[in-house]
């Protein structure tokens, strides 16, 4: 079954989320963002959606004593709309069992590394310091292992000589937009599924995660899509 209705949660800026929108505005995707959620209330990303007319909630961790309210909170929450797809974009909290099980194989996150490498946080840094010669974003299937879910899709970057972690996020930032696009477009065209611990695309599993080329395709099995 293709995508059509994605639920977007974020925490901060929403840049991610405001590519999204900019693509679907332009007829370059044809899905319908029909909620966004941000566990906080001060996310610019919430006058992104706002602008745009995407209905919006808000629910915020802090007032919740234990981490399974929050999760039950925010499954009912999400659920309401029966997304067909939950993209996680700079959602900055750890999901419980109740919101990982409902959604499982339904819920996809943009972490900034070439994941399996850096996992967590401060992933600009973590690379530059280990000399690496590339950097890059992923999309993952979200499971119980943080940043750990199957490799959906990939894009890579130079490291610059010069770079510090400013200047490598802020030329990664372009990118990632491209690749979150990319792989909502890949998800509303294909059937991608996450069976077995591996990427199915249209009932072929895949061998690595699919990797953006500069003109924004994937090439699966030597087929541009
Ligand atoms: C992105 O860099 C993403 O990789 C990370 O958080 C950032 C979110 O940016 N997980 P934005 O809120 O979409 O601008």
């Amino acid at each position: 079954m293709s995508v059509q209705k994605v639920t977007v949660l974020i925490s901060g800026n929403g840049s991610n989320l405001q590519a999204l929108i900019d693509a679907n505005r332009s007829g370059h995707l044809n899905i319908d963002i029909n909620h966004v959620i941000s566990n906080r209330a001060d996310a610019a990303g919430l006058d992104r959606a706002r602008i745009a007319g995407i209905s919006c909630s808000i629910l915020d961790h802090t007032n919740f004593n234990r981490l399974e309210e929050f999760d039950r909170a925010l499954a009912v929450l999400i659920g309401a709309q029966n997304p067909d797809l939950v993209i996680l974009a700079g959602f900055m909290r750890i999901l419980g069992s109740q919101v990982l099980e409902k959604f499982s194989g339904r819920m996809i996150n943009l972490h900034p590394s070439l994941l399996p490498l850096y996992r967590g946080t401060n992933t600009y840094s973590r690379a530059i310091e280990a000399g690496d010669l590339q950097h890059g974003a992923s999309m993952h299937f979200v499971t119980a292992e943080l940043d750990g879910g199957p490799v959906i899709s990939q894009v890579r970057i130079p490291v610059e000589k010069d770079d510090d972690a400013e200047t490598l996020a802020a030329r990664l930032s372009p990118r990632e937009h491209d690749l979150v696009v990319s792989t909502v477009e890949l998800f509303s065209s294909f059937s991608v599924q996450c069976k077995t611990g591996k990427i199915w695309v249209d009932g072929k599993a895949i061998s690595c995660p699919l990797q953006l080329q500069t003109d924004n395709s994937f090439v699966i099995d030597k087929t541009t899509v």
